[in-house]
């Protein structure tokens, strides 16, 4: 049988407001039954591709077939019709319902505005279910779900929907390790199926595991398709990139720096359920221009411990000690300014960032009110503008017009970039930095870890949270793993290896 295109993109171009250019004549094939993966650096063009195809927006210029018959995507709607269903990296379900009927949300309702026959509802969901391995709780309340249960509901939502082609947007930026593994299971599964599924996402191991072609977009523009198997994992970094990339790694030199952070016995109440403890008896003591990595599966203490020392949460008990000063009880504010601390969060969305705001103003949040920007009562506008357009030009913010892009403008990773870029840049003496890489491409994962070490250089003491072991192992000077709120092991960065610190997080034996 011909391999028939399910998807056809020609010479797609997409300009926003007259003068950016997210897409510039990308042509995209996707075959019937493989996995695509779409790669491309942050701001390259492919949530806009994506968006396209789904019908969000109308391209500037192009063409669409869809299984070799040309069509017009007008909306949505429309291309669920042609069975094209979307995941997208932020899910759209409403908290208070069960998950059952967010999953008919918009189908049964419309259609037959009829009583909603919940059991033949449920019947064949749980059919869809067995058929495709997706496990999910029908009756349980969204806002009771962890974050890999809700996307599996938002496969289950398109699977529903009869959608043959699956776009899958970053999916596993939000997931822990091992959701991701399951996520892939469904993914492989889903084409042993016979669906098409097209895959975005910044980490080469997903693409080497299930993907079978990759196209590479570059600045907007089409670089070229690639066989994934016979193409090494390098040559599909540098395509993305332009250049070769390098592994970036602490050099453990020898540090006889005085302690800048001391915590005590630091007790905490679960971010998720307040009756009892999230992070139990901390203590360490961290260095001037030491690195600090805290390891451990997601949802062992590592938020409770960063919202503690940043003052998003007070502590239950203990205390924490920046150069000497005892800031337990401080405010956020006088943490950032008087204590001169430095705050990437995990939920850049709601805390790191004011989406409706340009990013001169983003740049400025913490310190608006000291001598940096303001004096006698006056705003420098000029001070706020010129810092903005330095952040851009050395963190490569892409598209960012001189800083009077509004946040929500910017591609997820340049988001983030800038975040990191002011938390970096700001003048700070211990920063406490959360997933700093999630959603970032190679090359600019490589640039952040080169800062953060140039920051380590400068002297900042830094406590580094994150869920990617080899971000850890790669960077810490030291690190301690949680598990279940506790400290159940320590080791130095330079003995420490996968095998030793998995082993940790995974045990529950308090060191
Ligand atoms: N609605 C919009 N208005 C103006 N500019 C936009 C809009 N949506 C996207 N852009 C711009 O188009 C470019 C491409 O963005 P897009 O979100 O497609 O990138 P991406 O490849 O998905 O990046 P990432 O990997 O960071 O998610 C970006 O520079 C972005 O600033
Ligand atoms: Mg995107």
């Amino acid at each position: 049988m011909k391999n028939i295109n399910a998807v056809e993109m020609k010479n797609i171009s997409m300009i926003f407001n007259k003068k950016i250019v997210a897409n510039k004549n990308i042509n995209l094939e996707v075959l019937k039954g493989e996995v695509h993966a779409l790669m491309g650096e942050n701001g390259a063009g492919k949530s806009t591709l994506m968006s396209i195809l789904f019908g969000i927006y109308e391209p500037t210029e192009g063409n669409i077939f869809i299984n070799e018959r040309e069509e017009i995507i007008s909306s949505p709607v429309k291309a669920t019709k042609l069975g094209i269903g979307m995941v997208h990296q932020h899910f759209k379900l409403v908290d208070i319902f069960p998950v059952w009927k967010n999953i008919i949300l918009g189908v049964e309702e419309t259609k037959y505005k009829q009583v909603i026959n919940k059991k033949k509802i449920i019947e064949d969901l749980t059919k869809i279910m067995k058929e495709y391995n997706l496990e999910v709780d029908l009756n349980a309340k969204v806002k009771d779900i962890s974050v890999g249960m809700k996307q599996r509901i938002e496969i289950l939502k398109i699977l529903y929907r009869k959608a043959e082609i699956m776009v899958f947007d970053e999916p596993t930026a939000v997931l822990t390790p091992s959701e991701i593994e399951g996520l892939l299971k469904v993914i492989k599964e889903l084409k042993a199926m016979g669906k098409t599924i097209i895959l975005i996402t910044h980490k080469m191991a997903e693409i080497k595991e299930v993907a079978d072609r990759a196209t590479i977009i570059r600045k907007g523009q089409y670089v070229g398709t690639y066989n994934v198997k016979k193409t090494s994992s390098s040559k599909l970094a540098e395509a993305m990139v332009g250049r070769k990339i390098i592994e970036i790694k602490n050099q453990h030199k020898q540090n006889n720096n005085d302690d800048l952070i001391v915590i005590k016995n630091l007790s905490v109440k679960k971010h998720s359920n307040n009756k009892v403890l999230g992070l139990k008896n901390f203590s360490t003591k961290i260095k001037a221009g030491e690195i600090l990595g805290i390891a451990g599966v997601e949802g062992n203490g590592q938020i409770e411990l960063a919202e503690a020392i940043s003052g998003m949460v007070k502590a239950e008990s203990g205390k924490i000690i920046i150069n000497g000063k005892n800031i337990t009880n401080d405010s956020i504010n006088k943490r950032y300014i008087q204590h001169k601390m430095g705050f990437i969060p995990e939920d850049r969305h709601k805390f790191g960032l004011v989406l409706d705001a340009n990013l001169i103003t983003n740049v400025a949040l913490q310190d608006i009110s000291t001598k940096k920007y303001s004096r006698h009562g006056f705003i420098n506008k000029t001070a706020m503008q010129t810092n903005a357009q330095e952040i851009i030009g050395k963190f490569d913010v892409r598209n960012a017009d001189s800083g009077f892009a509004i946040a929500r403008q910017l591609s997820g990773g340049n988001q983030q970039k800038m975040i990191i870029g002011r938390e970096l840049t700001r003048d700070t003496q211990f920063i406490i930095i959360f997933q700093p890489t999630r959603g970032l491409d190679v090359g600019s994962v490589e640039f952040i870890h080169t800062e953060i070490l140039k920051a380590k250089d400068e002297g900042k003491a830094i406590i580094l949270v994150s869920y990617e072991l080899s971000e850890i192992l790669q960077l810490s000077d030291r690190i301690i793993v949680l598990n279940s709120g506790n400290v159940v092991g320590e080791v130095s960065g330079k003995s420490a290896t996968r095998e030793i610190v998995g082993k940790m997080m995974i045990s529950s034996v308090v060191a």
